[in-house]
């Protein structure tokens, strides 16, 4: 693969050549190694012909492509989204000998029906054998699909999540081997419906010990009693802004029933380009739990523009970190926030690009050209002492191409009217394709945090996507956009401020991990 087209961003993952979708398998090894399997059409640049491709990371930024991990069997066969375990003790009997012993669950779609099958790898996820009983469940539907694996301490158990899709049904079911299953409970028409219920996680997940928005990096914030658990959702078609969209439920597990704390619907990203998220198997319990998602949708996933250079479609979000928060206003919300990049992607990592620490009233931090090669930067904007009443301002942030004048830009409002803060994105300054569902604009809303008075903004522009965060992740947003010329001009300004707020601007570049 070619990483060096002006479409291929350079933190976030995206497969040598031709089509990816949902990342698969996720897990992180006892070397210290994350594995990352996708869904990946090794003949074209659209969905099909599904095998399991994989790539490996020491830090989830740098990746080394590995050769496709799991081919479908025979012609028409698509080895479809799953996820994959480290069978320690050896509970399958595939190893004897070894405790890296890896099983992939899949679903096998055939023309007539989606079974769930098991493969299993010697080495550590690098090779697999399909086991020779396979499926290991068939129910005779063919919609059913998407294994999501996790290991269930007290009872000495596997659950496995799986999507009955059309019956807008999550199916979890039990094992003591991966191989013989029993189906334990359903979870049923919750949150949006949209057309099909796809690609389930049951995730136990830290509680921040406190109601405020604390440092989720910090695991001192973490509530040592309790635990919950958040059951993931995707969902496509008939996501609200169109396509797909992700959900999740907070709740609690018990080895074999689901139960949701309420019955609201929240949404794992604000905006369009975020679906099929994983989380990480073997991530230690009481740390943030790690994702990474699809950064795109499915309604123009497979028309996106590409290039001669780049051949391919789609790359992955950036990894989450991910904790529940139960904040004043927001019972039980899920705060995504990048893992940082490692410091050795920081372009001069003690000149920042651009900062300052006190934009005033109406200032506007002209044009700063950025001569970064990779044209990849993160950006942080802090808004700090913001009265509680009669609020004004704004702060925005455009980045902008030199050469072809396109440009994404987004922003806050801190005069929400009742001590709220709208957030938008907007990808509209970008020559567009022709697709009707690229839609440009998107927007979401926080209370302010009455402990704190700050708004923090935190962002990593990369080629063709945008991540934006709001706080310590109490909101997120994955936007992405095909633009002609690299967006190398940042602009950083403020509006109408109230007196007396403080707000703080830094801009890095960011190195090629490619
Ligand atoms: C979600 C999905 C899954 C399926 C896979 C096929 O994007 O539709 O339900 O397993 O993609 O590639």
């Amino acid at each position: 693969g070619d990483y060096s087209g002006a479409l291929r961003p350079q933190l976030h993952y995206s497969p040598p050549i031709d089509f990816m979708n949902d990342p698969n398998g996720m897990f992180l090894d006892a070397n210290g190694t994350y594995h990352l399997y996708y869904q990946y059409n090794p003949l074209g640049i659209v969905a099909g012909n599904q095998h399991w491709g994989h790539a490996t990371s020491q830090d989830l930024y740098h990746w080394v492509n590995q050769p496709i991990a799991i081919y479908p069997g025979a012609a028409g066969e698509g080895i479809f989204s799953g996820s994959a375990v480290i069978d320690v003790n050896n509970t399958s009997g595939f190893f004897p000998n070894q405790t890296n012993g890896v099983v992939a669950m899949y679903t096998l779609n055939t023309a007539t029906e989606e079974t769930q099958e098991i493969a299993y790898s010697l080495d550590g996820g690098y090779t697999f054998t399909k086991y020779a009983g396979n499926p290991v469940i068939s129910i005779g539907s063919n919609e059913f699909r998407d294994p999501k694996v996790s290991w269930y301490a007290p009872t000495q158990s596997w659950v496995a999540v799986i999507s009955y899709a059309q019956d807008f049904t999550i199916g979890f079911w039990t094992s003591p081997n991966l191989v013989n299953w029993t189906h334990a409970s359903n979870f049923t028409h919750a949150g949006i419906l949209g057309l099909q219920y796809e690609c389930p996680n049951l995730v136990s997940m830290p509680m921040l010990a406190n109601s405020s928005l604390a440092d989720p990096l910090d695991p001192s914030n973490f509530a040592s009693t309790g635990e919950m658990y958040i059951l993931q959702v995707s969902i496509n078609p008939g996501a609200p802004q169109g396509g797909s969209i992700s959900q999740y439920f907070p709740g609690t597990f018990n080895g074999t029933v689901f139960t949701p704390v309420d019955t609201a619907t929240r949404f794992t990203d604000f905006a369009k380009d975020n679906y099929a998220g994983q989380f990480f198997y073997n991530i230690p319990q009481s740390s943030p739990q790690i994702s990474i998602a699809w950064a795109s949708n499915w309604e123009y996933a497979q028309t996106v523009p590409t290039g001669p250079l780049e051949d391919f479609r789609s790359f992955m979000t950036l990894p989450r970190t991910n904790v529940l928060a139960n904040t004043t206003r927001n019972p039980y919300t899920l705060l995504a926030y990048p893992l940082p990049p490692p410091t050795s992607l920081e372009i001069t990592p003690s000149t920042p690009l651009l900062s300052s620490n006190n934009l005033t009233n109406n200032t506007l931090l002209a044009s700063y050209t950025s001569t970064v090669p990779s044209g990849a930067l993160s950006f942080s904007i802090n808004i700090t002492n913001i009265p509680q009443v009669n609020t004004t301002g704004t702060a925005n942030f455009t980045f902008l191409s030199s050469v072809t004048g396109e440009y994404v830009r987004g922003g806050v409002f801190l005069a929400g009217g009742n001590g709220d803060t709208p957030l938008w994105l907007d990808r509209s300054g970008v020559r567009g394709f022709d697709n009707p569902f690229f839609t440009d604009k998107f927007s979401t809303d926080v209370w302010l945090n009455p402990d704190t008075s700050t708004v923090r903004l935190y962002g990593v522009l990369d080629r063709s996507v945008l991540e934006v965060f709001l706080n310590n992740g109490e909101k997120a947003g994955t936007m992405i956009f095909f633009a002609e010329g690299i967006l190398d001009t940042v602009i950083i300004g403020t509006n109408d401020l109230n007196p007396g707020i403080g707000v703080s601007v830094e801009v890095v570049g960011l190195g090629s991990a490619w």
